[in-house]
């Protein structure tokens, strides 16, 4: 439980907000790749952290972002023309750079009066599948996360992206909340029995424990959290989670992140990303399985209104009763009535409202890891209001030791020693 004062702090995300300033401390990503899939393509719109921005790529393949008002008259730049090396607003035609350098002022008698202006750009990295962005000041820029997807062939990283009406804090509550897997998924869960794929395989034995044992500790780069359930074989099956600052979440499966941005404080962007150190995951046949697996292939999202063209009547909400079929459940073809294991989270999450209010809620010992989950962000969002480093980014820490992982325990092993690089100095 929050008191609604911590609730606010937590979840609010634009400038000047405590929890938006500490979410400028970090490297985030803004888009997919995919989204600026050619050189000299349009530029998009991009929402993050309740601003608007559009991202282009210019004719060398290189991406800029840019505020999306343009910085002599605040056209939107969405508008604009991407001609060679730069964006050329429509409206006086001021063309700039990937860097935000001003190239032309084509309205301005003065030709070198472009080179005392500036456009507003931020510093952008493209690896794995993922275009970021860093918000923050300047001299506060920490350095770019190594991680282990981003030396792999494009082949073998699968990204994926869709959105939901909500706070993106109730999105993560989701992914550090290892009890609701085998009830809520129920569905996708036993279809895991007769898949083949390895995700599949690695989920599948979570149904015969509902009542997970969860124990969690802070790390120098978040927190991570165990989930202990009895095996069918005497071991116990460990399925450890790990939480990166600001909200990257490496499932246990050890093959896939989730990172859930804040486009606003009430919307939020999932990207999903699966590794494969041998195997083209990103390829088909194994894209579509995959996809298919979690109801994030083309089909399965289209008819649940999570799909990138999706109208806003589509989505789920309330009026639609989250598209859930009552009929399914009656007759006992589906648990949740919803189709796919996405679709799944996104109605709980979603249904909860825009912004939930945590005053009202009853944790139990299952929510654990949702406690340090609000701890940390809260902790870190006091720490930079008070002018200190948040969690994740004092000196030396390396995000890119976090890993997720499952195994199998003999009673005498400390989950603990399955992650031996996360805790050092623990903040
Ligand atoms: S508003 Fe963009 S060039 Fe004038
Ligand atoms: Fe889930």
């Amino acid at each position: 439980m929050l008191t609604q004062a911590d609730n606010e702090l937590m979840c609010r995300v634009g400038p000047g907000t405590g929890m938006g300033t500490t979410m400028r401390r970090y490297w985030l990503p803004a888009l997919a790749s995919s989204e600026l899939p050619e050189p000299g393509g349009d530029p998009v719109h991009v929402e993050l952290l309740g601003e608007h921005f559009v991202a282009f790529r210019d004719s060398e393949g290189r991406v800029g972002l840019l505020d999306e008002a343009c910085c002599h008259r605040g056209a939107s730049l969405l508008l604009g023309r991407v001609e060679g090396c730069g964006l050329r607003c429509i409206y006086h035609g001021w063309k700039f750079a990937v860097d935000g350098r001003v190239l032309e002022t084509p309205n301005v008698p003065d030709t070198k009066f472009k080179d005392r202006v500036r456009g507003r750009a931020h510093p952008v990295r493209e690896a794995g599948g993922l275009i970021w962005t860093y918000l923050g000041p300047a001299e506060l820029q920490p350095a770019f996360p190594d991680w282990s997807w981003h030396s792999l062939p494009n082949p073998q990283v699968l990204v994926t992206h869709h959105s939901l009406d909500c706070n993106f804090v109730q999105v993560l509550e989701g992914l550090v909340d290892s009890s609701h897997l085998g009830i809520l998924h129920n569905n996708g869960l036993r279809a895991s029995l007769t898949s083949d794929l390895s995700y599949a395989d690695k989920v599948a034995s979570m149904q015969f424990d509902l009542a997970p044992r969860i124990e969690e500790e802070g790390t120098d780069f978040g927190f991570h959290y165990v989930a202990l359930r009895d095996g069918l074989n005497g071991f116990r099956e460990a399925r450890v989670t790990a939480f990166v600052m600001p909200c990257i979440v490496l499932n246990p499966n050890g093959d896939v992140a989730t990172i859930v941005v804040p486009a606003s404080d009430t919307r939020s962007r999932f990207f999903h990303i699966w590794w494969d150190a041998t195997r083209p995951v990103a390829e088909e046949p194994l894209r579509t399985e995959t996809l298919r697996f979690v109801g994030l292939d083309a089909q399965t999202m289209q008819a649940y209104g999570i799909a990138a063209d999706s109208t806003a009547a589509r989505r789920p909400a309330r009026s639609n009763r989250f598209h859930q079929d009552r009929k399914a459940i009656r007759t006992n073809q589906s648990f949740s009535g919803i189709t796919g294991l996405v679709e799944e989270d996104v109605a709980v999450s979603v249904s909860g409202g825009a912004i939930r209010d945590r005053s009202k809620e009853m944790l139990s010992i299952a929510d654990l890891a949702v406690g340090r989950l609000h701890r940390v962000y809260l902790d870190s969002v006091r720490r930079v209001l008070g002018g200190g480093v948040p969690i994740g980014l004092a000196t030396g820490i390396d995000l890119a030791v976090a890993r997720g992982l499952n195994a199998q325990l003999s009673d005498a092993k400390d989950w603990r020693s399955l992650v031996p690089l996360h805790r050092r100095g623990a903040g």
